[in-house]
């Protein structure tokens, strides 16, 4: 990875283009699939939102998005000519490279194509009074990531993880990505970190600790744990997250209460 990235980080005065109608720019990452970036991402814009914040999501997976089965939206965004609308659902806007495909059209896009998909979705859609961008980010350390660290101006990425060994290997690669591309990393967040049993009994599924001892490795913040709840895939799957379904259930809680680390950390302390 380092010496592909060695020839594209070289240009040093690369001016980096705030996304417009946006305060505070957060990617949610993981250089690994399927440890729920998607899941995080939809429901920590939820919990923002329901402390008081102005919220976008912009789903950036080009490949696999997942915004219009979480949030289930079926419509397409209407456009100027000039920009497109996001849609707003559950008072968050949103947008997809999904809204404009259909469902089951294979994503045979090639790196270039990525990157022109990205400057349209951060700089021709009409975003408003944004107080946060929710970023959802595809797996991996490519061109999606790599455009988003040198041309976008991003105040921050959190890094999910599952505690599993196989997971954080590609984590560490993606924290030495963003290290080197001079991205501020919020934290790690610790997902599917166990699950109780109807016996009353936790489960560390994944092994325990490898995340925040990951964070400690790299200096980086442990911002805490998401246990596995099936509640949580079963309110993806009907397309209201978990949040936006019931606020008070547990799991809600825990999201709530890392949108108000955030606010915090950008409304407080700056
Ligand atoms: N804490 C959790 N408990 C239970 N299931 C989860 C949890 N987090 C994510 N999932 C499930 O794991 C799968 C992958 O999540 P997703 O958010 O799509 O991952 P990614 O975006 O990293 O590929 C989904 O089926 C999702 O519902
Ligand atoms: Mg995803």
């Amino acid at each position: 990875m380092d010496d592909t990235l060695k020839g594209k980080t070289g240009a040093k005065n690369f001016t980096k283009n705030h996304i417009k109608g946006t305060k505070y720019t957060i990617a949610i990452s993981s250089a690994k699939g399927g440890v729920g970036k998607s899941t995080f991402a939809t429901n920590i814009a939820l919990a923002l939102k329901s402390i008081g914040c102005k919220v976008g999501l912009l789903d950036a997976d080009i490949y696999g998005p997942s915004l219009p089965k979480l949030f289930s939206i079926n419509e397409k965004p209407e456009s100027d000519g000039q920009t497109l609308k996001p849609i707003v659902k559950y008072g968050i806007q949103c947008m997809s490279i999904g809204f404009l495909t259909e469902e089951q059209t294979p994503m045979i896009w090639r790196g270039p194509m990525v990157t022109s998909a990205i400057k349209t979705f951060t700089q021709k859609v009409s975003w408003k009074d944004l107080d946060f961008i929710i970023v959802d980010m595809p797996p991996g350390t490519g061109d999606t990531q790599l455009t988003f660290a040198q041309e976008i101006n991003m105040d921050g990425v959190i890094i999910i993880s599952t505690p599993q060994e196989i997971a954080l290997q590609d984590v560490k690669r993606g924290i030495k990505m963003f290290d080197k591309l001079k991205v501020n990393i919020l934290g790690l967040v610790d997902n599917m970190s166990y699950f109780i049993g109807d016996d009353g009994k936790k489960y560390s599924i994944f092994g325990e600790g490898g995340v925040e001892k990951t964070a400690s490795e790299f200096d980086k913040k442990f911002l805490g744990n998401i246990p596995l709840n099936p509640e949580i895939g079963k309110q993806g799957d009907l397309g209201i997250p978990i949040v936006e379904h019931d606020n008070q259930h547990e799991i809600s809680k825990i999201y709530i209460k890392f949108a108000e680390n955030i606010k915090k950390e950008f409304f407080e302390y700056k």
